[in-house]
């Protein structure tokens, strides 16, 4: 019978054994697995103060569990009485003053240290990429002033190079987070919020909207990918090719791609979002609207809810709010629009086609390798 008293609790943790193995410090959204300064020093001092908390509960629980067991009522007699009083133990106080104040200084040193030291304004300055970032209801607009481009929801960045963002909003509260790489920041509209960051490693990094800006909230995402040096100075050289590129894909006398073109202006696409060359000399577009320049060579769709595939983009295009719901891409087809496949088809192949070089646009039709990372 005593067994069965411990069979279930014992079954419920065998059978959350499997959740507790999976516990892992690393993974693509970890503030546990830095890949940079900011992040190490982040990292240090969360572990720093989670062993040092160790010492605390092991003596805490320990003085309670000990208390339990060794004043417990031993027999019915003992139940009844009061056992013997005590009043007043300088020792003790002077020890339970002292400890903690000596823990809170252990913890609340390194803590100021490493939020000066991670914290604090700086100036951007040779070496450094400076980057504005605007918050929209869904979406993160990144700018380059220096380099005059523009993208949306992905910060192509060099590895080993501080990045140095100027955080903004356009409408109500946002919060820019990338936990491998920095801590959350506010973007907030009308101030001049501030966040920088070192990329030790090439990689993707994963980051989201981390502050409640209602409909599409969850689904607010973008990615920060670092490249080697010469690896982004091709994709710096890409936008700054950018319009070329565009007109480039115009003419590569391919039907669909063409197809597409025209489309692209007839469902109104660019009546919201900026293409650079779309139509040579005249601006199309609204830059509150995340930009499609360059698109190609975009790694995510639907602010990096998915992967830049043809599939998932004519996904996208079909019923955007299917993918992420309250977002404010229209819906341009109807369900029963005969032409509808066919058209999101060569709007896809169209979109696929900006910012590539000529040659990875014919291999894209044939199927082929699509995206460069
Ligand atoms: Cu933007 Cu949540």
């Amino acid at each position: 019978m005593r067994a069965r008293r411990w069979l279930q609790p014992g079954l419920a943790f065998a059978a959350a054994l499997p959740w507790i193995a999976a516990c892992d410090f690393t993974g693509p959204q970890s503030a546990l697995d830095p890949a940079g300064p900011v992040s190490q020093a982040q990292r240090d001092l969360f572990m720093w103060t989670f062993w040092l908390s160790w010492p605390v509960m092991i003596g805490v629980f320990g003085a309670l569990i000990y208390a339990l067991w060794r004043f417990r009522a031993r027999d019915a007699q003992a139940a009844r009485e009061i056992p013997h009083q005590t009043h007043g133990n300088t020792r003790l106080e002077i020890a339970w003053t002292l400890i903690p104040v000596i823990l809170v200084i252990l913890v609340a040193v390194p803590t100021v240290r490493t939020i000066f030291a991670t914290e604090q304004r700086v100036t951007a300055g040779e070496g450094d990429v400076a980057v504005h970032a605007t918050g929209y209801q869904w979406w993160f607009k990144f700018e380059y002033p220096d380099l005059q481009i523009t993208t949306a929801n992905e910060l192509i960045i060099p590895v080993g190079q501080r990045v140095v963002m100027s955080l903004d909003s356009a409408d109500v509260l946002h919060s820019f987070w990338v936990p491998n790489l920095a801590g959350k920041r506010d973007m907030i509209p009308n101030q001049d919020n501030q966040i920088w960051f070192t990329a030790d490693r090439v990689g993707t990094y994963y980051g989201q909207c981390a502050e409640l800006c209602l409909g599409a909230h969850a689904y607010m995402r973008f990615r920060v990918i670092a490249k080697e040096e010469a690896e982004y100075q091709r994709w710096v050289a890409d936008f700054q090719e950018a319009e070329g590129r565009t007109a480039a894909a115009a003419a590569t006398g391919d039907a669909l791609i063409d197809r597409g073109r025209v489309l692209t202006a007839q469902k109104g696409c660019v009546g919201c979002h900026v293409i650079d060359g779309f139509y040579p000399g005249v601006p199309v577009g609204n830059p509150d609207f995340p930009s499609l320049t360059n698109f190609g060579l975009r790694t995510t769709v639907g602010a990096a809810i998915a992967d830049n595939t043809p599939e998932n983009l004519a996904a996208w295009l079909r019923d955007p709010q299917a993918m992420k719901p309250g977002n404010y891409m229209p819906t341009l087809w109807t369900a029963d629009d005969p032409n509808r496949e066919a058209e999101i088809e060569a709007i896809v192949a169209y979109l696929l086609s900006l910012g590539r070089e000529p040659a990875a646009t014919a291999q894209l039709d044939t199927g082929g390798d699509h995206g460069r990372q």
